[in-house]
């Protein structure tokens, strides 16, 4: 019997409609266009505006453009992974939220905490259940509201991030296209340079945790800087190697968007041209569990069965890993 793989069959993404601009950050921190430009490549980000709105309303807005794009029923989605860092609440889990909210009403859903790495966690866990044979249609969702976390006092974190999100149905495929291969790692002492100090169960909300900022993302910088450009360069050369992929093989790198210095040091051990590297950091920043599938819904229509797509990410915890794929269909669907 021919291998059952996870094709993803269809991509949709949001990302809201509120521009941030370096010129307006420059207006709230101390710092300039030039340097936030020369540092990360980031121009301006989009922020989710509007009270009591969160990561489950960008959610559900890239699934409804999916399931509109592909002509399918809410009622036929099996399952519903959700990775973000962001939840709506502690608990229930967002995917919960974004199922009800969407009409999915036959998906069981939970979430997936892999900071920037979530959406490649999620997925392979995904493709588990296509191989197995025992689902057929999995969305994964990579989602964050970050400006839900920033603290715009602090000129070094608040001008990398921004809101975003999106996400890919994941279908059984037996002609040999889909998700081939993945290497996921985690090294959890680099917990300590990268993280949220207050506000889950060692040291719950209190007014001292408010009062000292604590529940905003607290970033070393140069010390992340310096795990993300070797281990994310590293695990994407491990994945072309282990499956005897040579540069001229893949057609496109879809890395984490990050700070575009990163990136550039990633496709060029690949010993990729930046024309093959999906790059959008400069309109939309770093949206965490949001910037891969945001580059597959931005590239969708250039995409050509059986290209050779390697994703690449990197993020807090620290966690890192890449995906191999053989994309499944020609361009925009349909
Ligand atoms: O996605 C999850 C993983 N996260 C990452 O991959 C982020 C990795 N890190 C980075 O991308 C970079 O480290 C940053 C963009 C966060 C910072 O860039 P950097 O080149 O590493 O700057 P730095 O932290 O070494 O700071 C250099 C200088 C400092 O001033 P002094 O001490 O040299 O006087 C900072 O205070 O730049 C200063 N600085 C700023 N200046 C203007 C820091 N932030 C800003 C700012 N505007 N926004």
């Amino acid at each position: 019997m021919q291998k059952i793989h996870a094709a993803i069959t269809a991509v949709g993404g949001y990302v809201p409609d509120y521009v941030m601009t370096n010129a307006e950050l420059e207006t709230i921190v101390d710092t300039t266009d030039e340097w936030i430009t020369t540092r990360t490549g980031i121009k301006e980000r989009r922020i989710l505006k509007g009270e009591g709105k969160g990561s489950s309303d960008i959610a559900v807005e890239a699934v409804k453009n999916l399931l509109q794009k592909k002509g399918i029923d809410p009622l036929e989605i099996d399952l519903v992974i959700c990775a973000t860092t962001t939840p709506d609440f502690q608990f229930p889990a967002t995917s919960n939220v974004i199922c009800d909210k969407a009409g999915m009403k036959n998906a069981f859903g939970y979430d997936i905490n892999a900071a920037c790495s979530g959406f490649l966690f999620a997925l392979t866990t995904g493709t588990q259940f296509i191989e197995s044979g025992r689902h057929k249609k999995v969305l994964v969702i990579g989602v964050d509201k970050m400006s839900s976390i920033l603290n715009y006092e602090d000129r070094a974190t608040c001008i990398i991030f921004g809101d975003g999100g999106g996400c890919v149905l994941l279908e059984p495929d037996t002609e040999g296209y889909g998700i081939i291969d993945s290497v996921l790692k985690t090294d959890g002492a680099g917990r300590a340079h990268l993280h949220q100090k207050a506000g889950g169960s060692v040291k719950p909300a209190t007014v001292e945790t408010v009062m000292a900022k604590e529940h905003f993302v607290y970033q070393e910088g140069q010390t992340v800087f310096k795990f993300a450009v070797k281990n994310m360069a590293d695990v994407a050369a491990e994945i072309m190697e282990r499956n005897h992929l040579k540069a001229d093989d893949i057609a496109w790198l879809v890395p984490h968007q990050a700070n575009k210095r990163i990136i550039a040091a990633t496709y060029e051990r690949m010993g990729l041209p930046e024309e093959k590297v999906m790059i959008n950091i400069e309109r939309f920043g770093n949206t965490t569990n949001g910037t891969l599938p945001l580059c597959l819904w931005e590239w969708e229509s250039k995409l050509r069965k059986g290209d050779n797509i390697v994703l690449a990410a990197f993020g807090g915890g620290f966690t890192w890993g890449a995906t191999y794929i053989r994309w499944a269909y020609d361009g925009n669907n349909q």
